[in-house]
């Protein structure tokens, strides 16, 4: 029997709360680089009653990405994708996360768009990243949402000389994430269906776990402490927010960026986690 498909790529927490509370009935694909991870989250979620097939799949490659995509359809019509995949400033050198978090996202949203189904839903993880760097100008903006995907890596804001460190990086293919999704959807829409971006502050999982012990940590720390929450977050709070896109209750809401940080990003720019000048 053919039955919608989920996709979710990145088999970790968040994903797998998103998937939990979207996903009761249909078929859910996971890819996950590691396969061990996007195994361990299918058991867990077929002993919750779950139908769910485990595969092995790389972000960064459009030709893993669309084996993913066409295994899927054996299935049934594509009809959500959460894209919760992605490498951390402490996990990887900035080559990596530009070519995973940035221009693998790009690549899948384009991929999917191309066979959602009319009604179809995604949502891919962006950060708060993406919100506390500075303003770009409006065209590099238009670079990160428009410039065809097999290009973007050579955009001259992308280079290594403009690219500071790994968490430069990061907030730059964040920051890309949000203008994607916007672009996206306006070819999304031509298909009836929608996607949109969430964007966590600091969410328990074991990518913040790395952080926390990183070489950032101390700064992560001081992050939740002084944010107006006073705590991380839990990728079940996450799921809250892509319930509300994915459901008929988000209708209306397509392109858009979900900040949910417990004010961190609010602490940052006019309470105490401004930088000093
Ligand atoms: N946890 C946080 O505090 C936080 C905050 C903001 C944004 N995010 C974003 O949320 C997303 C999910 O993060 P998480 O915290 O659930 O992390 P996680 O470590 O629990 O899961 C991430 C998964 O992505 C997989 N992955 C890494 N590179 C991949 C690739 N090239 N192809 C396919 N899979 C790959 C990993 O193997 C891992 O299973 C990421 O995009 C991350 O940047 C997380």
């Amino acid at each position: 029997m053919k039955k919608d498909v989920m996709i979710l790529t990145g088999a970790g927490q968040i994903g797998m709360a998103i998937a939990r509370r979207m996903g009761a009935g249909m078929k859910i694909v996971i890819g996950d680089k590691k396969p061990e991870n996007a195994q361990a989250i299918a058991k867990i979620m077929k002993d919750a009653g779950f139908d769910v097939e485990a595969m092995e799949m790389d972000l960064s490659s459009r030709a893993s990405i669309k084996k993913l995509i066409a295994k899927a359809q054996e299935y049934g019509e594509i009809a959500m994708l959460v894209n919760a995949a992605g490498v951390s400033p402490s996990q990887a050198p900035v080559e990596a996360i530009l070519k995973v978090d940035l221009y693998g996202t790009a690549v899948l949203l384009e991929e999917v768009g191309k066979v959602i189904k009319e009604g179809g839903v995604g949502v891919t993880i962006s950060s708060q990243s993406g919100h506390r760097m500075p303003a770009l100008t409006p065209e590099e903006d238009e670079q990160l949402a428009c410039t065809p995907a097999e290009e973007l890596l050579e955009l001259d804001i992308l280079q290594p000389k403009n690219i500071k460190d790994t968490l430069h990086a990061y907030q730059m293919a964040k920051r890309c994430n949000e203008k994607r999704v916007m672009a996206e959807s306006v070819k999304w829409g031509e298909k009836g269906a929608r996607v949109n971006s969430i964007s966590p502050g600091i969410v328990v999982t074991p990518l913040a776990i790395d952080e926390f012990n990183g070489p950032r940590g101390d700064f992560y720390k001081n992050m939740f402490a002084k944010c107006p929450a006073g705590r991380p977050g839990t990728a079940d709070e996450i799921a809250n927010v892509a319930e509300l896109l994915m459901s008929d209750k988000g209708a209306f809401i397509t392109g858009a960026d979900f900040l949910i940080d417990g004010g961190a990003t609010a602490s940052y720019f006019y309470g105490p986690l401004k930088p000093e000048a």
